[in-house]
C-alpha cells in the first residue's frame, strides 16, 4: 500500500493527474499493490480566491508523502513568477528536491524532428541540479533618484572586454546564481551513480569559460567526483555547444549533468527530440524525504477542459514515480503500455490519433490490466 499525493493544479493540470491516476491504479491491480491519493486543492484559483498560494499546513501535510503526483501550474490571470516561484519552485526547495531527472528517450513509434535518428540513438538521461544556481531567488531591482554606486571588484574586466557597467545607472537590477560544493557533489554523485548502472559515459555542462566562479567551482567538484568512479568515462561541454550535439549527435549521450538553468533550458530541447512536450516526464527527488513527479510541459490553459491534453508525459512521470517507491516491474510495465498505445495509435490528436485525453488513460489502463 503506498499513500500518494496528489496535486492537479491548474489549465490542463486536473485532466492529465485524473488519467496518470487512472493507469497508476490499473497498475496496483496487475502488479498487487494499492495507491491511496490524497488530493490537494493548490493552484491560481485557491490563489485567487484566498490569496495562498502554499501555507505552511500544506507543506507540512505534503511532507507526510514520499511522493507527489503534480499536474501543472500557471494562469492567464496571474502575472507570471507568482505561482511558478511560489508553488513549484517552494516544493522543490522546500523539500530540497535536488535531483531534477529527466530522461530524454525517444519512444518506438514516435516521430522525432531529427532526420535519420531513431529510438536507438535518443535514449539519455539530464539530472538536473534543482536547488541552487539562478534559481535561488537572490536578487533585486533599483530605480528611482537615489544614485546607485555598483561597486564593481574587478573593474579591469569591464575595461577590457569594454563592458558598460555604469555607475549612475538610474535603473538596475541583477541576479545572483549560487553554486555551492555540497549542493554540486550531492547531485554530481547520484549522476556518476547512473551513469554507473547505465552505459557509463557522464557529460558535465557548464560556462566555466565566461561564468567561470560559479562553474569553475561546478568543474571543479565534478574532477574530483570522477576520480571515484574511474569505470565512469566523462567529460565537460559547455551549455551552448551541447545544444549543437544534442540535435546533431544525440546517441552520444547517456548521462548529463547539468546546473540548473542550463538544464531548464537543454531539457526543452531535449523534449523536441524525443517527441514534444507532450512526451516529457520530469521527477524532482529528494533520495530521503518527499519527492515529486510532473510532466514538464505547462498547464496549457487554452485547452482546459477540451478533452484534448496528451497525457503521456504524466502517466509517464507516473512511471518514475512507481520506480521511485520500488514498484520496479510496475513502472516498467506503465512504459511499456505506453509504447504499446503509441504503437497503436491510440494516441490524441498532437500525435497524428483522433482520442481524447481520457480515451488515452482508458486504452493504456486496459492495455497494462491485459498483460496480467
Ligand atoms: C521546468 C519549468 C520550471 C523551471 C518553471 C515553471 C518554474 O520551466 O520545470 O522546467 O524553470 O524549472
Ligand atoms: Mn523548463
Amino acid at each position: 500500500m503506498h499513500r500518494v499525493a496528489a496535486v492537479g493544479g491548474d489549465g490542463i493540470g486536473p485532466e492529465i493527474i485524473a488519467e496518470g491516476k487512472k493507469v497508476l491504479d490499473a497498475a496496483g491491480e496487475r502488479f498487487s499493490f494499492d495507491i491511496e491519493w490524497h488530493d490537494f486543492d493548490i493552484g491560481a484559483d485557491r490563489y485567487l480566491e484566498t490569496g495562498e498560494l502554499l501555507t505552511d499546513e500544506d507543506l507540512r501535510d505534503l511532507g507526510r508523502f514520499r511522493a507527489i503526483y503534480f499536474g501543472a501550474i500557471g494562469d492567464e490571470r496571474i502575472t507570471p513568477g507568482i505561482l511558478e516561484k511560489g508553488i513549484l519552485l517552494r516544493i522543490r526547495f522546500h523539500f530540497d528536491q535536488y535531483i531534477n531527472l529527466r530522461p530524454v528517450k525517444l519512444l518506438e513509434g514516435v516521430t522525432t524532428p531529427l532526420a535519420g535518428k531513431g529510438p536507438a540513438d535518443i535514449d539519455f538521461v539530464v539530472v538536473r541540479e534543482n536547488t541552487e544556481d539562478f534559481y535561488v531567488g537572490l536578487g533585486s531591482r533599483l530605480k528611482g533618484a537615489q544614485k546607485i554606486v555598483l561597486s564593481v571588484e574587478r573593474d579591469l574586466y569591464s575595461a577590457e572586454f569594454g563592458l558598460d557597467i555604469r555607475s549612475d545607472a538610474d535603473e538596475l537590477a541583477y541576479q545572483i546564481g549560487i553554486i555551492t560544493r555540497e549542493g554540486s557533489a550531492r547531485v554530481i554523485a547520484y549522476a556518476f551513480e547512473l551513469a554507473r548502472n547505465r552505459r557509463k559515459r557522464l557529460t558535465s555542462v557548464d560556462k566555466a569559460n565566461v561564468l567561470s566562479d560559479v562553474y569553475g567551482l561546478w568543474r571543479e567538484v565534478f574532477s574530483e567526483k570522477a576520480r571515484e568512479y574511474p569505470d565512469v568515462s566523462t567529460e565537460f561541454t559547455f551549455v551552448d555547444a551541447i545544444t549543437m550535439w544534442f540535435v546533431k549527435n544525440p546517441e552520444w549521450f547517456d548521462v548529463v549533468v547539468t546546473p540548473n538553468m542550463f538544464g531548464d533550458i537543454i531539457t526543452d530541447l531535449g523534449a523536441m527530440i524525443q517527441g514534444g512536450l507532450g512526451l516529457a516526464p520530469g521527477a524532482n527527488i529528494n533520495p530521503k524525504g518527499t519527492s515529486m513527479f510532473e510532466p514538464i510541459h505547462g498547464s496549457a490553459p487554452k485547452y482546459k477542459g477540451l478533452g484534448v491534453a496528451n497525457p503521456l508525459a504524466t502517466i509517464w512521470a507516473g512511471s518514475m514515480l512507481l520506480d521511485h517507491l520500488g514498484e520496479r516491474e510496475a513502472a516498467a510495465g506503465v512504459l511499456s503500455a505506453i509504447e504499446r498505445s503509441i504503437a497503436e495509435g491510440k494516441v490524441t490528436k498532437d500525435m497524428g490519433g483522433s482520442l481524447s485525453t481520457s480515451a488515452v488513460g482508458d486504452a493504456i489502463a486496459a492495455i497494462i490490466r491485459k498483460a496480467g
